[in-house]
């Protein structure tokens, strides 16, 4: 056999044995793939904003927000916490929301609609606990009232 044909089929192998035992976490089972990438995060987004602005419990907190720019900011955020390829170019949450005065009912009150959005997304019970529960440490960064 030529020379050059072995080292090619000696490659290939090499090449498949890689993928092959590469972890299925790096290569599919992603909580950004679960939760059907940058599309699907972009529906959750967008019913999820539908849920807090008929939440009477939060609101009139979003009176002064542009929705359309913080929409797009929770999409970014969201695809990095879930593991997705996206940069976040919003700010910290501390200072986002320190002025805020934001109680622990009101955060309880936008994980439950975040979990509405995503019930609406058909998102499974198991993925959406998976992205509440990456998000759920950002409570002490955001709750500043008890
Ligand atoms: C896990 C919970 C939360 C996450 C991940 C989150 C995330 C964000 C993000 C990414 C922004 C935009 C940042 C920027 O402007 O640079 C933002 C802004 C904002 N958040 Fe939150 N947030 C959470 C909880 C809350 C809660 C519970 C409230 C009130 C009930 C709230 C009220 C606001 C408001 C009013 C703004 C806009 C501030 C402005 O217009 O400058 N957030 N949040």
């Amino acid at each position: 056999m030529n020379k050059y044909v072995k080292l090619i089929r000696i490659a290939l192998v090499a090449a498949t044995i890689m993928v092959a035992t590469k972890p299925v976490s790096a290569q599919e089972s992603t909580l950004y793939n679960a939760l059907g990438q940058e599309s699907g995060i972009s529906r959750i987004v967008d019913e999820t904003v539908i849920q807090i602005l008929n939440d009477e419990r939060i609101k009139s907190g979003f009176k002064d927000t542009n929705m359309k720019r913080l929409a797009q900011l929770l999409k970014e955020q969201f695809c990095v916490v879930a593991g997705g390829p996206c940069q976040y170019s919003g700010d910290e949450m501390a200072i986002v929301h320190e002025k805020l005065g934001i109680t622990s009912a009101q955060f309880n009150a936008l994980a439950e609609d975040l979990q509405a959005g995503m019930e609406k997304c058909n998102i499974p019970f198991a993925i959406q606990n998976k992205l509440i529960a990456r998000l759920a440490p950002m409570k002490r960064d955001i709750v500043t009232v008890k």
